[in-house]
């Protein structure tokens, strides 16, 4: 059993507080994705857990056991970073064995070992060969080989994918995805990449300035994100986001004026509403079935089409504002008044100011 658990854990650097104080449950078997922008403090956590940074308050409890004064080597966590070091002048299987070397495993139980970790992750035509010797994929499947060799409760994973190119990502996602699965380890894996977030997750754990905006699994943050910030972070392409400016209750439910347009939706909003959000592929085009929200847009101005083959994201400029639609077909020859409609359990409604929210995270932006 390696549940992890963190409890008003925090950090600070100097006078710099990166963690203002954290609880999370990270339960046994499963992966915890920590998704956020740059400077959020994945890492910082990560390397908590790890045992390579010490926090400044509260605890880190792995498998029940407080470990805030376990070295690291004694945590049974294994790590596999962004930048993989292997031994230069050891070959695959030398790199492979060393951590069985170290704790004086058997020659024998080495090799059997080594065998084992080479085939599951298809490293064993390369065994004799050394690091210059292999692309920049390989070496990252040796790096993870190594640190699975000693079958772990723990992996910690810090953006292990980040340096590789996109085919070599996509592989080795469903790689880490597989092997997880079949391990049912523990795992922790830091990404500012929401793809590999759903990819992989059981529980992704949304962070912003060290803090939790939100915990759950995909599926459930891309259904209902809890704000405004979350919604922005999780789904490609991004939600479609609308500053509302006035709401209005009336016997159908309430009316959102948006700019110089304005939209009926039938539930019974108060003037809290700041920001109205639905996502791409919820949109249909056509007139509205009973009980669906009808969404006239004028002017409309095909921006730029992101071509799928059997579907299309179209990035529309239109009275509403900009927006993306997912055209069923590859027609993308949209006219210029369009009838839309979703349904109203599609329609995400916001107390905070979505042009606040970005104003915000470009001067963090800057500030870093
Ligand atoms: N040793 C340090 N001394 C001072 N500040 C630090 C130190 N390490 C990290 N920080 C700061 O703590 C904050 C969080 O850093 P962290 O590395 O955890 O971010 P991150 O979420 O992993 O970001 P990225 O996606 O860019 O890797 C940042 O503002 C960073 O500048
Ligand atoms: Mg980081």
């Amino acid at each position: 059993m390696a549940e992890i658990r963190l409890q008003s854990i925090s950090k600070r650097f100097g006078e710099v507080e990166v963690i203002p104080g954290l609880d999370l449950t990270m339960p046994d078997g499963q992966v915890t994705v920590l998704l956020g922008p740059s400077g959020c403090g994945k890492s910082t956590l990560l390397r908590m857990i790890a045992g390579l940074e010490t926090p400044s308050g509260g605890e880190v409890i792995v498998g029940g056991r407080v470990v805030n004064d376990v070295p690291p080597a004694e945590r049974g966590c294994a790590l596999v970073f962004q930048n993989y070091a292997l031994y230069p002048h050891k070959t695959v299987r030398q790199n492979l064995a060393f951590p069985l070397r170290m704790a004086k495993v058997d020659a024998a139980e080495q090799q059997r070992s080594v065998d084992e970790i080479a085939s599951t992750l298809e490293l064993t035509p390369l065994l004799d060969r050394y690091p210059r010797q292999l692309s920049g994929g390989q070496r990252q499947r040796v790096a993870m080989g190594r640190a699975m060799i000693r079958r772990p409760e723990v992996f910690l994973y810090d953006e292990p994918l980040s340096n590789l190119d996109l085919e070599l990502r996509v592989k080795l996602r469903l790689e880490i995805a597989r092997m997880q699965r079949a391990s049912k380890a523990t795992a922790v894996y830091v990404t500012h990449d929401q793809t590999e977030a759903m990819t992989l997750a059981d529980q992704i754990v949304v962070l912003r300035k060290g803090r939790i905006e939100q915990v759950g699994s995909p599926l459930a943050l891309y259904r209902s994100p809890a704000n405004l910030f979350v919604a922005g972070f999780i789904g490609t392409p991004r939600m479609n986001l609308f500053r509302v400016d006035a709401t209005e209750q009336n016997a159908a439910g309430t009316r959102l004026r948006i700019g110089a347009t304005s939209l009926q939706v039938p539930q019974r909003l108060n003037g809290e509403v700041r920001t109205l959000g639905f996502r791409a592929e919820q949109l249909r085009i056509g007139a509205p079935q009973p009980g669906q929200v009808a969404l006239e847009l004028r002017d409309c101005e095909t921006l730029a089409v992101e071509q799928l083959g059997d579907r299309a994201f179209c990035y529309l400029r239109s009275s509403l504002g900009d927006l993306v639609l997912l055209t069923p077909g590859a027609e993308t020859t949209l006219p210029r008044d369009l009838q839309l409609s979703l349904s109203p359990e599609a329609l995400h409604f916001f107390d905070a100011n979505e042009l606040a929210l970005r104003r915000e995270s470009e001067a963090e932006a800057v500030a870093a």
